[in-house]
């Protein structure tokens, strides 16, 4: 049951939605919704205790919780979110402090609620990320894995794939360094690996370009300053409440200068162009590959997106992002709208269906990993 302050949330939630631009104007464009945003600010730190970074690296989480599931599951109410969004911040000295954020909401206007469907869960589940014919694509050659927007995809040393958000952020999945209890092994030297051309023979005044050899690329690695995860994330313990925060921010030590990929508030699944999503990873059965893939969105919740994709793990943290015109701009944009988390079996009106989920970024999400990012709210207005 929903007392008052929930309803009022639930308004909230759906106002956030409101901004939106009609998609049907002619000639039609996917176009990038404007949202309105509230706002999350810090409101008090404390210290906690060193951790103990004694978890084993799981490249992957599983949910039994499905579609149905979560959307019978409530929204959070207006303290809850606050819990949620409240964060752990991780330093390379391994010190750690825990910082409640308030939730603001700057402009409203009235609209009507709705309830959410209830469902059941599956049970059993099973292994199978590769859909049918396996549609990825490895990336091959310089070209590509050094230019936009592949170049955006790093490499975690705990496994997992990250993506560049800003001059020194990089956007992954929670369960890539804390699973639930406490942080992963390796957390606290974690680094970023970025792609970078190897040079045969030291590369001292060979220019052999027909050289037999195609060429090869190595990581170089990139220290991280800190570390952000959502209190959703360790709360939840990788429940089903959980898989909805599992993202994490990292800053690197310096910048890595290269572009980035803007993060931007998930639109609905219709509203995606071809109601597609895109993401490239280090999946692990092709090691030291960048692999690329789309796929069609199958079904969405208000946090999640349900996405036959194959992945395999390693790709666990990818950004999945969407191309749409962004009408003030007047140009083409890509933006992530989401984070790769894993894999799930779900029973589907008695039928076995398996997904692969991505954690939609929502506006509260939004808000909270900008001011992550900017440490500013005013910069983090427009979504
Ligand atoms: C660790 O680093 C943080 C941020 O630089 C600093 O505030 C904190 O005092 C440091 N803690 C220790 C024990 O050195
Ligand atoms: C190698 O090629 C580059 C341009 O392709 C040129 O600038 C450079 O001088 C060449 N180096 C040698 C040793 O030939």
């Amino acid at each position: 049951m929903a007392g008052i302050p929930g309803l009022l949330f639930l308004l909230f939630f759906l106002l956030c939605a409101v901004g939106q631009v009609s998609p049907y104007s002619a000639p039609w464009k996917p176009t990038w919704p404007a949202y309105r945003l509230p706002v999350v600010l810090p409101q008090s730190t404390l210290n906690l205790a060193k951790p103990d970074f004694g978890a084993e690296a799981k490249l992957e989480v599983s949910s039994s919780c499905g579609p149905q599931c979560h959307k019978g599951t409530p929204l959070p109410t207006y303290e809850e979110a606050k819990q949620y969004l409240s964060y752990e911040t991780l330093y390379a000295n391994g010190s750690r402090t825990e910082t409640q954020v308030g939730i603001y909401i700057l402009s409203s206007s009235g609209d009507g609620a709705q309830h959410r469907d209830s469902g059941s869960s599956g049970k059993s589940r099973r292994k199978r990320q590769i859909y049918g014919y396996d549609s990825r694509f490895s990336i091959f050659g310089k070209d590509f894995l050094l230019n936009y927007p592949f170049s955006t995809s790093v490499k975690l040393s705990t496994g997992c794939t990250g993506t560049l958000v800003a001059e020194k952020h990089v956007l992954t999945a929670a369960h890539c360094i804390h699973d639930g209890k406490t942080y992963v092994k390796g957390t606290q030297k974690l680094r970023v690996g970025f792609l970078k051309p190897k040079f045969k023979d030291g590369g001292r005044g060979a220019n052999d370009s027909t050289s037999a050899m195609p060429e090869q690329m190595k990581f170089q690695w990139i220290r991280v300053k800190r570390t952000h995860v959502p209190k959703g994330w360790i709360k939840g313990n990788a429940n089903d409440i959980g898989m909805d925060y599992d993202y994490a921010l990292l800053e690197l030590k310096k910048p890595h200068k290269r572009k980035f990929m803007k993060i931007g508030v998930s639109p609905p699944a219709k509203q995606l162009p071809g109601g597609r999503i895109h993401f490239s990873g280090y999946d692990n059965d092709r090691p030291g590959n960048l692999v690329y893939r789309f796929c069609d969105v199958k079904d969405e919740t208000y946090d999640l997106l349900y996405q036959q994709c194959d992945a395999q793990p390693g790709a666990s943290g990818s950004g999945v992002y969407v191309r749409m015109w962004k009408r003030q701009q007047q140009k083409w944009e890509r933006k992530i709208i989401g984070i790769f988390s894993g894999h799930q079996w779900v029973d589907m009106n008695g039928s076995p269906q398996d997904f692969n989920v991505a954690v939609r970024i929502t506006p509260l999400k939004y808000a909270q990993i900008c001011y992550w990012i900017k440490g500013n709210y005013l910069d983090c207005r427009e979504g």
